[in-house]
């Protein structure tokens, strides 16, 4: 028997450390989460793609009485940017939460929304940089979504068929 032991390294950040373009994706994601669609969970997020042509792209959450058929801002985002800049790298990605109750910790992206991610970075073969703000303005940065999904799904037999 052998363990496979997998680190996840982030790095906090104060908000004066961060570069201009960084400090830029965080405000759009900012302002995309004020045009958020979520009636039923009251809970408003925005995120915001730079693009290898310079481009950023933003998405928020859109919500649905039933329930599964919403979907996240990181998936909105994300999507909008592979329907229409299919050959630009993915260099960033910004997210920010806020709500109508009180939360005290940074939003990180869900299961669903990193294995989407971990696709573009699988299919474009260079890594996401992933900026998490909160409130307060305390920064979490990931070199990678592969740092934040350890054992991703990946099968590249399944291109072959
Ligand atoms: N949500 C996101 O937009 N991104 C995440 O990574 C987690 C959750 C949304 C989905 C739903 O509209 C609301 O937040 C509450 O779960």
């Amino acid at each position: 028997m052998k363990i496979i032991e997998y680190k996840s390294l982030l790095s906090e950040y104060n908000i004066n450390e961060l570069s201009s373009e960084q400090c830029k994706l965080i405000k759009l994601a900012e302002k995309s989460s004020l045009k958020a669609y979520a009636p039923y969970s009251n809970f408003f997020v925005g995120a915001a793609i730079k693009l290898s042509n310079g481009k950023m792209v933003t998405g928020n959450n859109q919500e649905n009485s039933a329930f599964p058929s919403g979907l996240c801002a990181e998936r909105v985002a994300l999507f909008y940017t592979g329907a229409n800049y299919p050959n630009e790298k993915i260099e960033k990605i910004a997210i920010f939460a806020k709500a109508s109750f009180n939360f005290n910790q940074i939003i990180m992206p869900c299961g669903n929304c990193r294995q989407a991610l971990i696709e573009y970075e699988h299919k474009q073969n260079q890594n996401i940089e992933l900026i998490l703000k909160d409130q307060k303005n305390n920064i979490l940065i990931s070199k990678s979504i592969a740092n934040i999904l350890p054992f991703a799904f990946k099968c590249d037999e399944l291109k072959k068929i």
